[in-house]
């Protein structure tokens, strides 16, 4: 019975961890749905009929970690572990099978070294509290990891990391210099004992394949006391075609230090009803705004740029500005507040290495009318050229123009399966419109914005080709060394999800 997995569960956390009072809810706990809801981020994945966890640990120490490892292994249950819940599919907290949830929240330190330019952070702290803890340090140093402060380092760190210094500084997975990790035998791992295959592969290998990453150790970047912003928006009907067109062109090879990516989505052209597209141009630079007026006047003058678009401000007020939903002038300590914006939605994601012609777009402008999606066009380029694919798993380098994530949202709270379905449907339809003009054989996706619909193994059973299938467009090149590596170091499959890494002897 439950009771009885919950008291034999319960026993063996007791003997094999220095502590016993491990955080722990069973569904009969008063906190248990709220424990789960907290950081729930997409709302298909917390319906009445979701597979729930037979039970949740909040792990205080790094002891209860290993703990709930050896018992999970010992007891024949699957584990699913959380840090900022962002996964696009649910897996941190979502399994066919019966799995316990180890859920992050309370480990989520961030200890930062201004003098020797590094910090440590556990896994469970939002990107949000890792910048916040770097500007409490220093103003002149930042990290270069991604927009959203509820997102978690832990499932971050483990896919890639962009955001608006990436073409400075490349991604987080460029920056990190150790961790420490709970393995599949329960043990805590360093770099220098997990040694430099394992390290690699937890550097963009994907989340929940490899142990449980306890803490990274970070290299943090200077960035200078000013940097600037702008935000142009430009509907069809002002050029927004011919602009977006152009941009494919300049915007991957600006100075390193411009990021100018772009949001697309449909909008109301006038209140007769009828729609048009918009582009959003947003930008950072790290600068002041004199400099990055002449370097716009030269490279994109068609964008139209003025003294007046540009606000100057500190580089920790600029991951305020990028939080899409906060209000940009909101006081830092935003950073730190983990309610999260919560919705129903599907993403996908896809690289452009050839710009789409004109024509192209045209036909893509008049697929957007048609539903509500927003397509987000962010440039490579400047560092990303001079790391080589083999570096990382990230093999998503030099020769990408631009990467786009396509996401369609919808409110699903009367939960109706069919408009569920009806909204994924047609954002498959786009993904299909779009394969003449993205990368090829294969067609490549970015782990961290998870996709089922690339493949799935249910609970382990597909072959060696199936998996190697999906697992080529995340990692290309890059695949057979990580299913090598996680062989070695998890040959059990213990650590494992629809999408991770297999170990090849449960392979077929
Ligand atoms: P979550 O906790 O759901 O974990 C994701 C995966 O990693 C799961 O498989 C999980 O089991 C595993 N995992 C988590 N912690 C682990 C640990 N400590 N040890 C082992 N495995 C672990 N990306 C980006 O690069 N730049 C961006 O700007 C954004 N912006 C963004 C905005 C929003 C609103 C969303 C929903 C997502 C993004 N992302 C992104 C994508 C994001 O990087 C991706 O979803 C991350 O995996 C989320 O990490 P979490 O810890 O929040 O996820």
């Amino acid at each position: 019975t439950s009771n009885s997995i919950h008291g034999n569960f319960l026993h063996c956390l007791s003997i094999n961890s220095q502590s016993n009072s491990i955080p722990f809810y069973t569904p009969n706990s008063l906190n248990y749905s709220s424990v789960l809801q907290s950081s729930i981020n997409n709302l298909r994945y917390s319906t009445p009929t979701t597979p729930k966890p037979l039970f949740i640990i909040r792990p205080s120490q790094d002891s209860h970690i290993q703990a709930a490892v050896i018992c999970s292994k010992k007891h024949g249950i699957e584990v699913r572990v959380r840090s900022g819940g962002h996964d696009y599919e649910g897996l941190s907290y979502v399994a066919d099978v019966p799995f316990i949830l180890i859920d992050l929240f309370n480990l989520r330190s961030v200890s930062v070294d201004v003098e020797d330019r590094t910090a440590w952070i556990q896994s469970g702290a939002t990107l949000g509290e890792l910048y916040y803890g770097i500007a409490e340090k220093s103003r002149t140093l930042g990290f270069p990891a991604g927009h959203c402060p509820t997102v978690g380092v832990g499932g971050q760190f483990f896919g890639g990391g962009y955001g608006t210094i990436f073409r400075k500084y490349g991604l987080s997975i460029d920056n990190i210099l150790d961790a420490r990790m709970v393995d599949a035998n329960g043990r805590i791992l360093d770099r220098e004992s997990m040694g430099e295959d394992l390290f690699w592969a937890i550097r963009g290998g994907g989340g929940g394949s490899f142990g449980v990453v306890l803490s990274w150790k970070i290299r943090l970047v200077p960035v200078p006391p000013i940097v600037t912003v702008f935000r142009i928006e430009k509907i069809l009907e002002q050029g927004a075609s011919a602009l977006v067109h152009r941009w494919q062109e300049v915007a991957p090879k600006l100075p390193n230090e411009i990021f100018l990516r772009i949001s697309l989505s449909a909008v109301d052209a006038n209140d007769k009803g009828e729609k048009t597209i918009k582009a959003i141009f947003d930008s950072m630079f790290l600068g002041v705004a004199k400099d990055l007026l002449v370097m716009m006047k030269e490279r994109f003058r068609e964008l139209g740029l003025e003294s007046k678009d540009c606000i100057e401000m500190s580089w920790i007020q600029s991951a305020v500005y990028f939080d899409r939903f906060a209000p940009p002038d909101s006081p830092l300590d935003i950073l730190l507040d983990r309610t999260q914006w919560k919705g129903y939605f599907k993403g996908k994601s896809d690289f452009v290495k050839e710009p789409i012609s004109q024509v192209g777009l045209e036909e893509l402008w008049k697929r957007l009318l048609e539903e509500g999606p927003t397509l987000i066009l962010t440039p490579f380029g400047g560092k990303m050229n001079e790391i080589s694919e083999s570096e990382t798993p990230f093999p998503h380098r030099n020769g990408t123009l631009y990467m786009i994530e396509y996401a369609v949202g919808w409110d699903g709270s009367q939960g109706s399966d069919e408009l569920s379905q009806k909204h994924i449907d047609w954002l498959r339809k786009l993904y299909r419109y779009m394969a003449p003009f993205v990368s090829k054989s294969p067609r490549a996706a970015y782990v961290n914005y998870r996709d089922l619909d690339l493949g799935q193994s249910k609970n382990g059973t597909s072959t060696y080709s199936q998996a190697r299938a999906w697992g080529r467009k995340y990692f290309k090149n890059n695949y057979e060394r990580l299913v090598q590596v996680k062989s070695k170091f998890d040959p059990e499959n213990f650590f494992r999800n629809e999408q991770s890494i297999p170990s090849i002897a449960y392979l077929g």
